[in-house]
């Protein structure tokens, strides 16, 4: 079992002793509910350093108050017994207070991908609280690389962004969305889905794959991916967006020939599905 560690001082202490011993260190960030997803981001973070340490916390200043951070599923056993099995060598799991002590008053807070019109358009509080907290780990742990996946694409831009602009000295590598046989993106929310919404939430990413083909062979842009929209809406989904934007930038594109990443959201019963693929 990789040891857990609680306290900020003691995550240090390891880092340090590593360093020692000239390791390099990666950090793959999550909140727990560990899947296999997350164990391809640890296997994955292997190939970027010597160590690699996970942190699990559910972090509440990314949630809104009506969002689900007490439904939120919580599992450290379950979670370090998988992380085991993908050899990861520590476990930070801090108590609240590691992160926000007593008088805690700081955000960041960032404007270009974090203010994008997808994500922060719907979850207005949740890229503040992603990057303090990302911030955050990324000081207390030192670490050289950061794996995230590309599942949460906005996310994987804000954090980098958000490293670059502050001076962090980590490099925030993106890891390709792992699926299930029937396409759909691996997600700790995945298991709020009945036997039946299951079987819809699919249609995601069948969408987002038959306009990205669409786009390919010359289609108009805006037209398909409406048309990708209303195919959702027509099966029962109700969608927050479905849209094509440089994949650098997240900016709407202006001219033919950029990288394009198609992003999409929308609600099947009560969970919030997001998925998008580069075109
Ligand atoms: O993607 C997540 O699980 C979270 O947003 C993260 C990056 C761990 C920050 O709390």
């Amino acid at each position: 079992m990789p040891e857990i560690v609680r306290d900020r001082s003691d995550l240090r202490f390891t880092v340090a002793h590593w360093r020692k011993e000239g390791a390099t260190v990666a950090i793959v960030p999550t909140m727990g509910a560990l899947h296999e997803g997350h164990l391809t981001l640890v296997r994955q973070a292997f190939n970027h350093a010597d160590k690699v340490i996970v942190s699990i916390f559910v972090n509440p200043k990314q949630f809104a108050p009506a969002e689900d951070l007490a439904r939120y599923p919580r599992n450290l056993e379950g979670d370090a017994e998988l992380l085991a099995g993908a050899e990861a060598d520590l476990i930070y799991a801090p108590h609240e207070d590691e992160i926000y002590g007593e008088g805690f008053a700081t955000i960041v807070s960032l404007s270009g991908p974090a203010k994008a019109g997808l994500e922060d358009k719907f979850r207005p509080q949740f890229f503040d609280g992603v990057a303090t907290v990302v911030a955050k780990l990324f000081i207390q742990s030192g670490a050289d690389k950061a794996i995230f996946g590309e599942k949460d694409y906005q996310q994987l831009l804000v954090v980098r962004r958000m490293a670059r602009d502050l001076d962090i000295p980590i490099e925030v590598v993106g890891i390709p969305t792992v699926r299930d046989a029937d396409g759909l993106a691996l997600s700790s929310r995945n298991q709020y889905l009945s036997k039946h919404e299951r079987h819809q939430s699919t249609a995601i990413i069948r969408a987002l794959r038959q306009a990205a083909e669409k786009i390919i062979a010359g289609a108009e842009l805006q037209a398909t991916i409406r048309a990708a929209a209303r195919s959702l809406n027509t099966l029962g989904f109700k969608v927050d967006y479905v849209t094509a934007r440089n994949a650098e930038t997240l900016a709407v594109p202006q001219s033919p020939g950029e990288p394009l990443r198609l992003l999409a959201a929308a609600w099947l019963g009560k969970t919030r599905l997001i998925d998008n693929i580069e075109v």
